[in-house]
């Protein structure tokens, strides 16, 4: 028989190494929320309470794929974006914190205007569209994905949530110009330099979606520089553009959108300080 402490003793001895002791503790008191319902306080004061046999194997299950790496957002099989619960598989990216810093700023800085036709490139798991819609008081949200697997995670999520997105499976890389009917364009595309998979976590390296990660060395701003093009020819006059970007690429990323003739150009950090998002406007 096993207690809550004991448990919190069991996973801080097993995960250590992999996670230290703080992100140990939050995993379990997350898999404890999914799992009873209980926040950390409940956790704390139920800690001599004994786990169930049935109990006792699922945290043992959970336990082993933590210690194989598997990211505790996919063993669920949801997470937590901007306040909405979102269905995961490995087939999308696991939303950042940072995302829902670009997602808030966005809402912010949109709130004011009613009916924005929105499009959303490289949705994933639909965390952009999805919040948009919700967040932007009678908008319209189209979101592209290349990938069909991905873009079946974003439809269930946008049902569940009740979020009405228009979802296209599209590869932006190959689009001519289009007609102009955006207001604004999102987009958090791949960003990551394979060069630098060497200084990544092992369970972001082999559990998510390379597809959604990685662009060639020689290309870092591969998708900005298409995305930038195509917004050119999509955007609406005075259309907005938001990008999630590499901190290391903030300078190369506005003079990108600047070398295109976009103006207002901002480079954004985000609560850590780091320059994560870039906005501006179509000329
Ligand atoms: C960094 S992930 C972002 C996912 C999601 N928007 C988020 O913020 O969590 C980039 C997404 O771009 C998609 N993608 C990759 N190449 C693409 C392409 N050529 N055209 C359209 N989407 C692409 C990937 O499938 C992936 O879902």
């Amino acid at each position: 028989m096993q207690t809550y402490k004991d448990l919190k003793n069991e996973w801080l001895a097993v995960l250590n190494n992999y996670y230290g002791p703080e992100e140990t503790h939050a995993m379990l008191c997350r898999v404890t929320d999914y799992r009873r319902s209980w926040s950390a306080i409940d956790l704390l004061i139920n800690q001599d309470q004994y786990l169930t046999t049935e109990d006792q194997n699922w945290y043992a299950d959970v336990l082993k794929e933590l210690s194989q790496l598997k990211p505790i957002q996919y063993i669920l099989g949801e997470t937590y974006f901007y306040g909405h619960c979102l269905t995961l598989s490995r087939d999308v990216l696991i939303p950042r914190p940072e995302t829902e810093e670009l997602v808030d700023l966005i809402i912010k800085r949109e709130a004011s205007a009613v009916g924005l036709n929105v499009l959303d490139i490289g949705t994933g798991s639909g965390a952009i569209a999805v919040s948009l819609k919700l967040g932007l008081t009678g908008s319209h949200l189209t979101a592209w994905d290349i990938s069909p697997k991905a873009l079946r995670i974003a439809k269930s999520n946008a049902i569940q949530l009740g979020a009405a997105v228009c979802f296209e499976e599209k590869n932006v890389l190959t689009l001519g110009p289009q007609k102009a009917v955006w207001d604004v364009i999102v987009s958090n595309p791949p960003y990551v330099c394979m060069s630098e998979k060497a200084h990544m976590r092992a369970h972001v390296l082999t559990q998510e979606p390379d597809l959604a990660l990685f662009v060639p060395d020689d290309e870092p701003l591969l998708f900005y520089q298409k995305i930038a093009e195509l917004g050119l020819s999509s955007l609406l006059p005075n259309g907005r553009i938001y990008f999630e970007i590499n901190a290391a690429f903030g300078q190369e990323t506005q003079t990108l959108l600047m070398h295109l003739g976009y103006h207002s150009v901002s480079l954004i950090n985000d609560s850590y300080g780091k320059p994560r998002i870039v906005s501006a406007v179509r000329p």
